[in-house]
């Protein structure tokens, strides 16, 4: 399985590394099956060296090796500390940066044409979850309009935007639902995200339709995070 950690516009380059280090310490004691991801902030981005099984991303890129796109990284820029993951699409980034789903199709785009691992992010309002299921589901499908599905690198998060940050998971069911539902349009795995915790993880992982997890709020303290994999651990699918 796999699970990510989102630190948004949180942690400086420094706490950064002193996270990595808390994380190589505790898995050099506790091996994980699972696949970690880390996106700090992009000022934190170094070159952190060889990390296995951690891979650390950036949450944002422009769609370009450089050039004028005044406050934006691109190609050039993530080469530079080995980057080869990028998290896209992120509703914080359609909603209060407005970004278009044209733009995150063409990001997604560019960066697969250099073989970057995509975490790609989807996920509805609670206006559109209060319209019903259909509602919710075309406009999710929607949200992958553009991305090539049958990308091997393709990782695709369902992040209910009434659930990012309030505390308030979508319940089981309803990740079951819609989990169910997605994934009969493709076949990369599928993370869910949106206020998971130490206390909701391991219900939300045991879904047979559930392939990981992207964690906000609960991930942003090395050791909290620690505990998460030490609860995805025991989990057996
Ligand atoms: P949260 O954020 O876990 O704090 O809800 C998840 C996300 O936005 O990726």
């Amino acid at each position: 399985m796999i699970l990510a950690a989102n630190f948004k516009m949180n942690h400086t380059r420094k706490t950064t590394h002193a996270y990595l280090e808390t994380l190589a310490q505790f898995l050099s004691q506790n091996p994980t099956r699972h696949e970690l991801f880390l996106f700090p902030p992009l000022s934190a981005l170094d070159s952190y060296g060889r990390l296995n099984p951690i891979h650390v991303g950036a949450q944002n890129a422009y769609p370009a090796k450089n050039g004028a796109f005044t406050g934006e990284i691109g190609e050039e820029q993530l080469e530079e500390f080995q980057i080869r993951t990028l998290l896209l699409g992120h509703s914080e980034r359609r909603q209060k940066l407005g970004e278009s789903q044209a733009l995150c199709a063409k990001k997604f785009a560019y960066y697969a044409a250099l073989n970057y691992t995509i975490i790609y992010c989807i996920g509805e309002s609670l206006e559109t979850r209060k319209r019903g299921f259909d509602a919710t589901l075309s406009y999710n499908l929607a949200q992958l309009e553009g991305i090539d599905l049958s990308y091997p690198k393709l990782i695709i998060a369902y992040e209910p935007i009434w659930a990012i940050g309030t505390g308030v998971s979508a319940t089981l069911e309803e990740i079951d639902h819609t989990h169910t539902h997605l994934k009969k349009s493709f076949s990369a795995p599928l993370l869910y995200g949106g206020s998971v915790n130490q206390e909701n993880l391991k219900g939300i992982l045991e879904l047979p339709c559930v392939d990981g997890a992207l964690i906000g709020g609960a991930a942003l303290r090395a050791e909290d995070f620690c505990h998460l994999i030490a609860i995805a651990e025991k989990i057996i699918k």
